[in-house]
This record gives structure tokens, sequence and C-alpha cells, in this order.
């Protein structure tokens, strides 16, 4: 489904200005303008979605926030800069172009001391951390190939302690996660992990809500877990 142009400007429009209620510090579109000139997709989250990161990582009072998919650190800055001094986010991501300019831009940006990249494919990258018995994360941000959401969830799950909070991106898709015969992979792995978050049973509260502004219309996933050691 395409959004009705005129509809989809109103979302955008909507975002700039909620920029000037809020304020936008120079750091963040410096990430976006390096990541640009360093040719990276622009698929990273809205401001208005980094705001909302900030706004769960300082409600959990969270000092360990792992995310899975860096780009170049756009979001991870925004999750960063709510985190204590003392805090960390370890970020993962499988294209070394894209982790070199994030370790640049989270070091251009005054949180480099606070990231840690860890370079490779994700799901070896969880295995390890799982396999090294690592601190449980206080919150979980899963955002790199949607294919690959069930498994990140149950890894992500396996590395959490009791009230960690994990949150998803691009679990509406402009609406086609409803298309139930669609032959997307994408698509099918976030309709999985959608059922698998509602069901899982290390997972209590958990919500997904739809979201309109730059990127068109998405949705983010939400859920806590309360027994990090149930498997589905
Ligand atoms: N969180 C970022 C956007 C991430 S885009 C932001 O909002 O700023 C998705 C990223 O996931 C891309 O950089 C891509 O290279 C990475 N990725 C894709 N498949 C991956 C995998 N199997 N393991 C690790 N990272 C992966
Ligand atoms: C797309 C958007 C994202 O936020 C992402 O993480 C991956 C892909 C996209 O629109 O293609
Ligand atoms: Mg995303």
């Amino acid at each position: 489904m395409e959004l009705d142009p005129e509809i989809a400007d109103r979302f955008a429009a909507v975002d700039d200005h909620l920029d000037t209620v809020f304020g936008l510090d120079h750091a963040y579109s410096e990430v976006l303008r390096r990541s640009d000139e360093a040719m990276l997709p622009t698929i990273a989250v809205s401001s208005s979605v980094g705001r909302l990161l900030q706004v769960l990582v300082a409600a959990m009072g969270a000092r360990r926030v792992l995310e899975i998919g860096t780009l170049g650190g756009y979001s991870t800055l925004w999750l960063a800069r709510a985190l204590p001094k003392d805090g960390q986010v370890v970020s993962l991501e499988f294209n070394p172009h894209h982790a070199d300019v994030a370790r640049a831009n989270l070091a251009s940006a005054g949180v480099g001391g606070r990231v840690e990249i860890r370079v490779g494919d994700a799901h070896a990258s969880l295995a390890a951390l799982i396999e090294r018995d690592v601190a449980p994360f206080d919150l979980a941000f899963i955002d790199a190939d949607k294919e690959s959401y069930p498994e990140y969830l149950d890894a992500v799950v396996a590395l959490s302690r009791p009230g960690s909070l994990i949150v998803a991106d691009n679990v509406v898709r402009g609406g086609r996660i409803i298309e139930r015969h669609r032959d997307d992979e994408m698509l099918q792995g976030i309709r999985v992990f959608n059922e698998a978050l509602a069901e899982h049973p290390a997972i209590g509260p958990a919500s997904i809500m739809q979201i309109v502004g730059h990127k068109g219309y998405d949705g983010l996933a939400f859920g806590v877990v309360t027994d990090p050691s149930a498997r589905r």
C-alpha cells in the first residue's frame, strides 16, 4: 500500500515540526550527513523514534543496551546519549564499511567510549555473547535483517534479565504484514516475529505500535522479558 502523497507530506511535516519543538542537536544531523556521504542506505530511525528510544532507556534506568543493526550509528547515538556515563551500548553490525562509518560518527559525537561495535553476522555475535555469559542487557533494540527477527528474539531473551525491555523496528511495513499470502521472506520473518513476541513464554507485557512520519508508515514492537530462561 502506497501512502497518499499529501498524507505522506503531512506525516513528514509533523516530524519536522517535532524537531523544532524538541530541538535536534547538530550531532544527530551530522551522523546522517556523514552516513549519506559514505553512501549508506537512508534507513536510520526517525528522530521521533530516536527520542522514544531515549525515553525508554531513561525510564528503564538502563546501563547496558544491545543493538542489532548499527548502520551509521544514528540510533546508536540516541541510545548512547541517554545512558549514564558508565553505561554501554553493544551494537552488532555485519557490514565493515557501516561499522567504520559508525565508529567515526560516534567518536565525533563524543560517545565512542560508551559504544562497542562488533563486526560480523549478528547470529554469530549473539551466540558468542551467550556463550561468554555476559551480564544481561537492560534493553535490546532489534533493527537488522528482517528474516532473522525470530532468531534474534530468542537470542535477546537469553541475554535478558527479568524486566529487560525488547524493542524491534519495522514490524508493520506499510501495513503489508496483514497480507498473509505475500511471498516475501522479510515480511514472513516479521510476521513470525510478531507472533513469537505475542506468544513467547519468556515475555510478559508486549505491544506493537503503528508509526507514521518521515519514513512513511511502519511500526515498533515492545516486549518485557519476565522469565529469561523460558524457551519457545
Ligand atoms: N539501527 C540503525 C539502522 C540499521 S539498518 C539506525 O536506525 O540508525 C540495518 C543494519 O543491519 C544495516 O547496517 C545492515 O548492514 C545490518 N545487518 C543486516 N544483516 C545483518 C546481520 N545478519 N548481522 C548484523 N547486521 C546486519
Ligand atoms: C528499511 C527500513 C529500516 O528501518 C530498516 O531497518 C531496514 C530497511 C527499509 O525501508 O527498507
Ligand atoms: Mg529499522
